[in-house]
């Protein structure tokens, strides 16, 4: 445990490529790596490095697993704002992780039951490898809404009005955004031997120091990663972070 390195890079562009060297690295050290792969589009230009890396031969994805953050509740799983299809159009396809490799999180049944025995699985499976987490504007990490605390279990949630906002951004309007939802717990967050944190623009400098400079606590769910077990890299832009 340390605290957070935190690289200041140009802009969203820079950061793309930096943290593509730190996710190289993660996995040509663990080549069987689990990786959990935030969607959100802060990572997008990440992930898009990454695939051209695998498509021009320089880095193998064939061993690694993909451990789902998050989804909405209430949706079919055809529908357009499925954040698994986020995931697999952005991360599983390009870079050809199979089905039998991807581990996704419960939405079916008696979810709290679901969700204790998901939590029961990751146990017996150890620690996430690399973890590949976006910030949200109240602080969250996946949808570890505030107030969440560095124990919390894998869960559903009901997101913040702050929450819906942003995701309306992806999908149209307020209304196009489900209310509910499902995501991995900080627990098993704040556990992985590898935490990529990304964050870009001047819509998240305040939270990005709120987080990383503030006092730790539920109500900024991401403070927390300064006494995480692993190795946590904040990779930020100056946009968010200025120019100090
Ligand atoms: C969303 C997602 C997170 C994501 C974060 C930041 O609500 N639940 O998994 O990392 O907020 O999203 P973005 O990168 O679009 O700013």
């Amino acid at each position: 445990m340390g605290l957070p390195r935190i690289m200041v890079v140009d802009d969203a562009d820079e950061l793309g490529r930096v943290a593509a060297d730190l996710v190289t690295d993660a996995i040509a050290s663990t080549p069987a790596a689990s990786v959990v792969p935030a969607t959100g589009r802060t990572p997008m230009k990440l992930y898009a490095h990454l695939a051209a890396r695998r498509e021009a031969g320089l880095f193998d994805t064939t061993p690694v697993t993909a451990v789902q953050l998050d989804e909405y509740l209430g949706l079919a799983n055809s529908d357009r704002r499925t954040l698994f299809g986020w995931m697999d159009r952005s991360f599983l396809q390009p870079l050809c992780i199979a089905d039998e490799r991807v581990i996704r999180l419960p939405l079916d049944g008696d979810l709290d039951e679901a969700c204790d025995a998901y939590d029961r699985d990751r146990e017996t499976r150890g620690p996430i490898d690399l973890a590949i987490l976006g910030l949200g504007e109240n602080g969250h990490l996946g949808f570890n809404e505030p107030p969440s605390g560095s124990e919390a279990p894998t869960r559903t949630v009901e997101l913040s009005p702050m929450t819906i906002a942003a995701n309306a951004g992806y999908w149209g309007t307020e209304a196009d955004v489900p209310t509910r939802a499902v995501t991995m717990g900080m627990r098993h967050l704040l556990a992985a031997r590898t935490v990529v944190l990304l964050v870009t623009g001047e819509r998240k400098r305040s939270i990005a120091h709120r987080a990383l400079e503030g006092p730790i606590g539920p109500e900024i769910p991401a403070s927390f990663l300064r006494e995480a077990t692993g190795e946590v890299t904040v990779v930020v832009d100056r946009a968010a972070w200025g120019d100090r």
